[in-house]
């Protein structure tokens, strides 16, 4: 398997980031947000993000994962190792992408156990589907086929990462 068609351009990525840096701008004025980063997925988006808000925003990050290759495996990992620096705060979740649902619901849910104030998501992508979970998105940058893509720190098997455009994961031609 390997990235084959482009679906979002790095110029594209730039620019909805930049987009997404000003609404969050407004909405966080005033405030000092915890921008929580799900890794490693999030990791070029989140550093992006924090370039383009205008805020007094404090990072941390967690690492979760529920994918192997490029299937669901329906499990969630790694939500014990969140600590509880979350009490009484504004907590932006930032992850890579809205697939199933289950990450984002699990870290919400976490959350709120942990005390959060307020617990908004800002994602990249959302992929058009019928998600097993619902969840409440705030901020979505991009929405996207059913399909699994690679770049801008979305992986396949840990490989691609580094690609500066979002692309789809495809079987290579013999
Ligand atoms: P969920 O199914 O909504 O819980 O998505 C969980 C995680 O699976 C995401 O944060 C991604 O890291 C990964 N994932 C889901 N779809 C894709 C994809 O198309 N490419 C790469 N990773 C994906
Ligand atoms: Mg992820």
């Amino acid at each position: 398997m390997t990235p084959g068609r482009c679906l979002l351009s790095q110029k594209q990525i730039q620019a909805r980031v930049r987009q997404l840096g000003r609404l969050l701008t407004r909405h966080y004025a005033g405030e000092r947000p915890l921008f929580l980063g799900i890794m490693n997925g999030a990791l070029f988006f989140l550093a992006d993000l924090l370039r383009a808000v205008e805020l007094d925003s404090e990072i941390t990050c967690v690492r979760l994962a529920s994918y192997s290759g490029a299937k669901s495996t329906g499990k969630l990992r790694g939500l014990e190792a969140m600590g509880d620096s979350f009490r009484d705060r504004h907590v932006l979740i930032v992850d890579d992408i809205f697939d199933t649902g289950r990450t984002l619901a699990g870290v919400v849910r976490r959350l709120r156990e942990l005390g959060a104030a307020d617990v908004k998501i800002c994602v990249l992508l959302e992929k058009r589907r019928r998600h097993e979970i619902p969840v409440k998105v705030d901020w979505i940058g991009f929405k996207i086929p059913d399909e699994f893509v690679v770049g801008y720190g979305l992986d396949y098997h840990d490989r691609y990462r580094g690609l500066k455009q979002i692309r789809v994961l495809e079987r290579p031609a013999v």
